[in-house]
C-alpha cells in the first residue's frame, strides 16, 4: 500500500521548529530567511526580498559586506577573546577610531545596546553622587514617554509600554518620565537638583519612529547644560548614517561641547550586522567615574568585534553611506508623499534619512476581517519586500544604507503595489 506523506515546505518546518521549542517572545511575520546580500535577502524557498528592516537599523553596511566578511573570517583564526584581564592588540586602536570619528575623549565597549544603555546610567548616577554632590542613592535620571531603550529590569522599569512592563515588577527605581518633543516639561523636571541626566532617542524608532521638532534636540541639550545635568543620547537605532548623518542627534561638524550630547550610546550598525558590539562615548571628566572593577563584561572590547567594528565604521565613510541615506531618504519620502495623497487610508509619512514609517488608518473589511499594519505587511512580504509592522498602525522602512537608487525606485513600487492591493 502506498505510504500517504505530507509535504511539509522549509518554510513551515523552520516555523513549527521555532513555535515548539522557542520561548514565545516574537511574533515573527512568516518568512524563514537564510541568506543575504546587500539590500536583499533570501528565504528557505529561494525567493528574494527587499530588506527594509535591516535587523531594526544594524545591517546599514547591507547583509554580509564583503570587506566585514573578510576581517572576521581572518580575526577569528587569530584571536577572538582575551577577557579585559588583559590588554589585548586591537582595543586601543578601535577606542582611538571611535573617539576620533565621534568627537569624545573615552568610549567603554559592551556587546548588546542594552548593556550599554545600562552602562550609560550607571556612569551618569555615580558622576551625578561625585560631580554634582547628589546626595546618596537620590540620583534621578530622566526619560521619555514612548521611550525605548532596550529589555533589562532597569531598562523595563523607565518604559512607558504596559507590554515591555507587565508582570516583570519589583522595578529598579531613580527614573522620571518627561513627555517627549516637549520643552517646557524637560525643564520643569530639570529643575529638580537630584537630576543627573536626561536619557533619550533623537528619533522614537520602536514607537513608530516618532520624528521631534527639529529644534528639539538642541534645545533640550541646552537646558540640560544650564541645568548641569548630563544629556544622553541614545543613538543606538539612530546613529552611524542611518538619519543622514553620523549622529541624529548632532552635526557631524559640531565641535562644541556645549552643543552636543555628554555622552552618545552606540550599537547595532557599529558591526554591521556581524557581531553584538556596542559602547558608550563621553568626556574624559564623565568616563573618569569609572575605575577599575566598578563595571565591564567578559566579551566588551574583544579583538573581534573591535576588529569588525573598525572595518564597518570604515565602510560608512568609503562608501559614502552618511550621503546615501540623505539623499534617497528625500527621495523615499517623497515617493511616500504620494501614496499618502492618492489614498485616504494612507496618513503621513514621516522619518529622516533611510529611518522612515508611514502610518496607514488601521480598518476592517466588510465581512469583519482586520485590515492593519500587519496584513499591509504579508502583502509586501508577497511582493518581495520586507518590513515591520508596529502598533497596528505603523509600518517602519529603514533598508540597508548601501541600496542603491535604482533598487529604492524598485523598492517603492512594490509598497505602491501593495498598498493599492490594500486599497
Ligand atoms: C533606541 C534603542 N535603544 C536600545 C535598544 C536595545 O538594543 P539591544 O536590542 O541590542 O539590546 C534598541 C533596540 O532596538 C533601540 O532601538
Amino acid at each position: 500500500m502506498p505510504q500517504l506523506t505530507r509535504a511539509v515546505s522549509r518554510t513551515q518546518q523552520a516555523i513549527d521548529l521555532e513555535e515548539r521549542y522557542g520561548a514565545h517572545n516574537y511574533h515573527p511575520l512568516p518568512v524563514v530567511l537564510d541568506s543575504g546580500k546587500g539590500a536583499f535577502v533570501w528565504d528557505v524557498e529561494g525567493k528574494r526580498y527587499y530588506d527594509f528592516l535591516s535587523a531594526y537599523s544594524a545591517v546599514n553596511q547591507g547583509h554580509c559586506h564583503p570587506r566585514l566578511v573578510k576581517v572576521m573570517q581572518d580575526q577569528a583564526g587569530r584571536m577572538t577573546l582575551t577577557s579585559r584581564a588583559f590588554y589585548n592588540s586591537v582595543l586601543g586602536e578601535y577606542e582611538r577610531t571611535v573617539c576620533e570619528l565621534f568627537g569624545y575623549d573615552k568610549m567603554l565597549p559592551m556587546n548588546t545596546g542594552a548593556e550599554a544603555v545600562e552602562t550609560a546610567i550607571k556612569m551618569a548616577r555615580k558622576w551625578g553622587y561625585e560631580k554634582k554632590g547628589i546626595p546618596a542613592g537620590q540620583a534621578k535620571v530622566l526619560v521619555c514617554e514612548g521611550n525605548f531603550h532596550g529589555r533589562t529590569i532597569s531598562i523595563v522599569s523607565m518604559s512607558t509600554d504596559p507590554d515591555s512592563q507587565g508582570g516583570f515588577g519589583p522595578f529598579t527605581p531613580g527614573f522620571e518620565v518627561v513627555a517627549y518633543d516637549d520643552i517646557p516639561a524637560l525643564e520643569q523636571a530639570l529643575a529638580d537638583p537630584n537630576v543627573c541626566a536626561f536619557l533619550v532617542e533623537p528619533i522614537q524608532g520602536e514607537k513608530g519612529v516618532y520624528t521631534p521638532a527639529d529644534d528639539y534636540i538642541p534645545r533640550a541639550i541646552a537646558a540640560c547644560k544650564a541645568r548641569k545635568v548630563l544629556f544622553i543620547a541614545d543613538e543606538i537605532q539612530t546613529g552611524i548614517a542611518r538619519t543622514g548623518r553620523l549622529l541624529c542627534s548632532v552635526p557631524d561638524d559640531e565641535r562644541d561641547p556645549a552643543r552636543r550630547p555628554d555622552a552618545v550610546i552606540l550599537a547595532k550598525a557599529l558591526s554591521g550586522g556581524m557581531y553584538p558590539v556596542s559602547a558608550v562615548l563621553a568626556s574624559d571628566a564623565v568616563m573618569g567615574v569609572f575605575t577599575p572593577g566598578t563595571h565591564g563584561s567578559t566579551y566588551g572590547g574583544n579583538p573581534m568585534g573591535a576588529r569588525i567594528a573598525m572595518e564597518a565604521l570604515a565602510i560608512v565613510k568609503d562608501e559614502g553611506l552618511i550621503q546615501n541615506a540623505e539623499r534617497l531618504g528625500e527621495l523615499f519620502r517623497a515617493e511616500m508623499r504620494k501614496l499618502v495623497e492618492a489614498y485616504d487610508f494612507v496618513k503621513l509619512v514621516r522619518g529622516k534619512g533611510l529611518l522612515n514609517a508611514l502610518v496607514i488608518e488601521a480598518r476592517t473589511t466588510a465581512d469583519g476581517s482586520p485590515q492593519t499594519a500587519w496584513e499591509l505587511c504579508l502583502l509586501l512580504r508577497d511582493n518581495g519586500l520586507l518590513a515591520k509592522p508596529t502598533h497596528g498602525d505603523i509600518i517602519r522602512f529603514a533598508p540597508p544604507l548601501v541600496i542603491t537608487e535604482e533598487q529604492l525606485r524598485e523598492a517603492c513600487n512594490i509598497i505602491a503595489l501593495s498598498v493599492r492591493q490594500f486599497a
